[in-house]
């Protein structure tokens, strides 16, 4: 049912913060502001022992998981790798002690995952799992699952279950950090008290709804979109730019903010919109100064950002609640969403059901 949205893309768009706030609810003790311990993946001992991270994953979840390298990183200080499945089941992957593998999938059906955890357990290397989708395969063969409570995601095109996957990275990230000592039970608080602010944070983007589709009524006759950003913000860019060519078939691609200058600045001119996403503040001048250069060459520009930014002539900005760094990619990605699903119904496409995609990619 989709309960009087147009499409299933939409109203999932629409449930976020109500998946964001369940997720929390399962795994948080709202009252104490602590983690629920027998729902977390480790120990305190697994966690001190722990040594390296690799995570797995396709497509959209491959990019949540890139964001869990980066969370467990910065709050954890574990070196973690985020592998393509497709690629890590064929590769000369070195399996080390203490390492634990984290398979993503929101249905937990996706062939190349469910082998890259088939591998991981042949290598002898234990392995956990963030579903959507209850007793499916990979949660099943997996050493322990913890679900995202998305609740069921029927578009094509994934959203709620990025965001909760996020989140299930930022949680397990935060209680690494805390369990070895990282982050104390005083920061372990406040940090969860601002993930509760999620939801209502989410509300306020979703607000902006016609304002995104105002401004994708002037863009739907541009030819290319490049996302730019820096660190998580180039994260961000990578699963916007699958999103808006999944369903709108528009070409688009990410970029390092850093990387344009090695080559891909040279197409930029003015039939190119480019999407500029800044929230992380140690790269805030950095990523601005990449916003200066592709303005310069005539792209349009579309700024996201959670900071006091000084905007540049002709730019549209679009303002992200403030959060902590660390947390701002959950937000900014509904808009990054909206702007998908707007651009696509621009364009007239079938939203729902992109031509040559499936929901689950069940075979190689
Ligand atoms: O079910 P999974 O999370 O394993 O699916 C992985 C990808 O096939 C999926 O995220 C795909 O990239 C989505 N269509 C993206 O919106």
């Amino acid at each position: 049912q989709k309960k009087g949205f147009d499409h299933f893309m939409l109203k999932e768009i629409f449930e976020q913060p109500r998946a964001i706030a369940d997720t929390l609810r399962h795994y948080v003790d709202t009252d104490t502001l602590t983690l629920r311990r027998d729902r977390m993946p480790f120990t305190r001992k697994q966690a001190v022992l722990l040594r390296q991270l690799t995570i797995v994953a396709c497509g959209t979840a491959y990019h949540a998981g890139m964001m869990g390298k980066s969370l467990i990183q910065r709050l954890a200080r574990i070196p973690v790798q985020a592998e393509i499945a497709s690629e890590y089941r064929y590769s000369e992957t070195l399996a080390t002690e203490n390492e634990v593998v984290i398979a993503v999938s929101q249905s937990g059906e996706t062939a190349d995952t469910v082998a890259a955890v088939r591998k991981a357990k042949k290598n002898g290397q234990r392995v956990i799992s963030l579903c959507n989708v209850i007793g499916s395969t990979i949660a099943r063969e997996t050493d322990a699952v913890l679900y995202t409570l998305a609740g069921p995601e029927i578009a094509v095109a994934s959203t709620k279950a990025y965001s909760t996957q996020m989140l299930l990275f930022e949680l397990i990230a935060l209680d690494l950090a805390n369990l070895r000592g990282e982050l104390s039970d005083e920061e372990l608080r406040e940090h969860l008290a601002e993930l509760l602010r999620i939801p209502e944070k989410m509300e306020q983007i979703l607000a902006q709804k016609d304002m995104v589709k105002e401004f994708t009524r002037r863009m739907k006759d541009c030819e290319d979109v490049f996302f730019i950003g820096r660190l998580m913000d180039y994260y961000s860019s990578l699963e916007a730019a699958l999103k808006l060519k999944e369903i709108s078939y528009l070409h688009s691609e990410a970029y390092a903010a850093g990387e344009l200058k090695h080559g891909t600045i040279a197409m930029i001119d003015d039939t190119t919109l480019v999407v500029a996403i800044a929230t992380q503040e140690s790269v805030l001048e950095k990523t601005m100064s990449n916003v200066e250069e592709v303005r310069a060459r005539g792209a349009r520009l579309l700024l996201l950002s959670d900071h006091e930014i000084a905007v540049p002539a002709k730019a549209e900005v679009w303002a992200v609640p403030q959060t902590f760094d660390a947390f701002a990619p959950i937000l900014t990605i509904v808009y990054l969403q909206l702007f998908a699903y707007y651009m696509a119904l621009q364009r007239g496409c079938d939203i729902d059901k992109p031509r040559n995609l499936a929901k689950s990619v069940t075979v190689e």
